[in-house]
């Protein structure tokens, strides 16, 4: 496969590419935070929901879902089990989602758990998900923040409805992924060789922490960099805005506060 590489900022750099050919390439980096395929088969077309076949738009939480395969390409690698064994190693640290699905395939190590907080409806992804982690020596955390699976429906009440379109179908919140690299700990740059569509980087960029993303797909490739770049502009934006002044409390004698 061909690869391309953008690289948004010194310490920003995103290929499009199979991560299995590029990590190789890379050499060891200090943490590896990622969400892969975890061979759920799902397809844009049709897939069940609620027990029911579904075709292009599905009603829930009284929103709706338009599930446009322009929109939201097929999931590469998501036709088969997970093998990690090209992960680890890798990484000093090393932050596997959806692990719970290919725990067989894995060492001893931590889990971290997201309770994506049960609303009484059954979701079709599950109302949770693990995280592995390569220290057996941590205790399990958890993280609890509401979330809907595909659909983002004017019903669906988390932090990417707020005016925002879901861009992945397994698109991750930022906010959990500060939480993942909070807990990881440790230093250096951060490698997400499943990035999709670049949770981890804007998560990444917001903390000031050198990151390296990866995608298969150009159109998930292509979301990543926009939403990163964006990302990008708006810390350099307040990084740049001058100091606001003082308020008149604080400033030295003479200067003002005086009336
Ligand atoms: C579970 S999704 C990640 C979603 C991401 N956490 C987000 O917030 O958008 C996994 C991504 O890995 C990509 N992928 C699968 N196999 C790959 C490979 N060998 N190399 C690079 N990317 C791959 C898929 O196309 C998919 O976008």
């Amino acid at each position: 496969m061909t690869w391309r590489t953008e690289q948004l900022s010194d310490s920003v750099t995103l290929h499009c590419g199979d991560c299995r050919e590029i990590l190789p390439t890379l050499g060891k980096v200090g943490r590896i935070i990622t969400d892969p395929p975890y061979g759920q088969a799902y397809k844009v077309n049709s897939y069940f929901a609620g027990g029911v076949r579904a075709k292009a738009v599905v009603q829930r939480d009284g929103g709706s879902c338009v599930v446009d395969p322009n929109i939201h390409p097929e999931i590469l690698g998501d036709d088969e089990p997970f093998d990690p064994s090209h992960l680890l190693g890798v990484a000093d640290s090393i932050l596997l989602w959806g692990a719970h699905k290919f725990h067989d395939r894995l060492p001893a190590g931590s889990w971290l758990f997201w309770d994506k907080v049960p609303t009484g409806k059954l979701r079709d992804q599950g109302d949770g998900e693990a995280a592995w982690v390569n220290d057996p020596g941590r205790p399990m955390r958890i993280f609890r923040l509401l979330w809907d699976g595909l659909c983002v429906g004017a019903g669906a009440r988390h932090e990417v409805t707020a005016g925002q379109k879901r861009l992945h179908p397994m698109q991750k919140p930022v906010t959990l992924m500060h939480w993942c690299i909070d807990q990881l700990g440790g230093g250096g740059t951060v490698l997400d060789p499943y990035m999709g569509s670049g949770s981890t980087g804007v998560a990444c960029v917001k903390g000031g922490i050198p990151f390296i993303g990866i995608e298969g797909v150009p159109a998930y490739f292509d979301i990543a960099c926009r939403r990163i770049e964006a990302e990008t502009k708006q810390t350099r934006l307040f990084a740049d805005a001058p100091a606001a002044p003082a308020p008149a409390e604080q400033m030295p004698l003479g200067l003002g506060g005086e009336a």
